[in-house]
């Protein structure tokens, strides 16, 4: 068997090339590089997509998430309360506005905030929720959503991961103030390089984050403010918005891909399958299982050409980065029980009947040896 990687864009590249070729050339001899015509587009597309007002399209998932928290005010003094099982973006982008974040620990069923231990640590320096929609699995956002009403605090998703997903019938997206993507190019919705966005129905907190994004600026040549320069590029949002038409039939092999392997693992005590809430959708940007001796089962499955891996294997409070934050093993241990535990398979829409049964047999002879 040919190698099955644990996303495979050629694939995707090699079933769109007729309608993306075009496009990229058109980019270029209108030579909209940045900004323009091809980003508004996109910017319109995304935001119907979900359910939103506004679409702010910038040049990745962690300038979104910044360019979210400055856009409202967030900095030096304040505090965002966010979890340790997340890619480190998501505390880059917290730290960068001069605020720090607090951890708080996972819930095991969905690896998303834990609702209790978030209530529990709000104090007078917080000034918002970030929740991380991980894998793809929406976040409990109606309990975020009412804590932050209780204390007076913004809700800021990072949805790098969970493009399409649902929650109680309503797209991620559509739910709350801010909502940051990420169209990385192995992501749902990916680009041809970098390339995120924020979402949003509030329309000042959008023109916030669309001066912040360009120097400050509205208009050519006035910078009420000084801003950065996060913008999105042309070329990616044409890719994009060709792409964003195959997105629900991408989501709908990734889930039926997942329900595949739950047959499959079904029965086997030593694989613990990942769980869905029943108010989700999920949109299994990553298919994560839980197995005994991980590292073993990793290695098996590498050796055996399947690019299975782990997202992720040091949470971020035992990071080299965040050593001087003093959170010793044992301080979240749904986090660190995940860490050491998970397992991502290959899960992309193109994956074949045939790709998943010779990984999930491998995954099973691996773990019962
Ligand atoms: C959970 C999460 N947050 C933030 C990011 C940052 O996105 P980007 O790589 O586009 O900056 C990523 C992806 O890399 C991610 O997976």
């Amino acid at each position: 068997m040919k190698k099955i990687q644990l996303v495979d864009l050629q694939a995707q590249y090699a079933d769109i090339r007729e309608e993306l070729d075009p496009v990229i050339t058109e980019v270029i001899e209108n030579t909209a590089f940045i900004g323009g015509k091809y980003v508004q587009q996109f910017e319109k597309s995304f935001a119907s997509y979900c359910g939103a007002e506004h679409c702010i399209a910038v040049s990745n998932g962690t300038d979104a998430i910044f360019l979210a928290l400055a856009a409202l005010g967030i900095g030096t003094g304040h505090e965002v309360i966010t979890v340790p099982n997340t890619f480190i973006a998501t505390t880059e982008a917290i730290t960068r506005t001069g605020a720090i974040f607090r951890f708080v620990d996972i819930d095991p069923f969905t690896r998303t905030m834990d609702i209790k231990a978030l209530e529990n640590a709000i104090n007078s320096r917080t000034k918002a929720i970030l929740p991380v929609h991980l894998y793809g699995h929406p976040a409990d956002m109606d309990a975020i959503n009412e804590i932050a009403k209780i204390h007076d605090l913004f809700v800021i998703e990072d949805a790098a991961q969970a493009h399409g997903a649902y929650y109680k019938g309503k797209r991620i997206g559509s739910i709350g103030k801010a909502t940051c993507f990420s169209f990385y190019p192995g992501k749902n919705l990916g680009a041809f390089g970098d390339a995120g966005a924020v979402v949003t129905n509030d329309s000042k907190f959008a023109e916030n984050v669309i001066r912040l994004r360009n120097h400050g600026r509205l208009t050519k040549y006035e910078h009420s403010i000084e801003g950065y320069n996060h913008r999105c590029d042309g070329l990616q949002a044409a890719i994009l918005d060709t792409k964003l038409r195959h997105l629900d039939d991408w989501t709908a092999k990734r889930r039926a891909h997942a329900k595949r392997y739950n047959e499959l693992f079904a029965g086997i005590s030593q694989i613990k399958t990942p769980g869905e809430r029943e108010e989700v959708e999920a949109v299994y940007h990553l298919y994560v299982i839980e197995v005994p001796n991980r590292d073993a089962v990793l290695a098996e499955l590498n050796n055996n050409n399947i690019g299975a891996g782990v997202h992720y294997p040091v949470p971020l409070h035992l990071q080299p980065a965040y050593a001087a934050l003093n959170l010793p093993v044992g301080s979240f241990p749904e986090t660190e029980h995940s860490a050491k535990n998970i397992l991502s398979l290959p899960l992309f829409p193109e994956l074949t009947e045939e790709q998943i049964q010779y990984v999930a047999k491998a995954v099973i002879q691996a773990v019962q040896r």
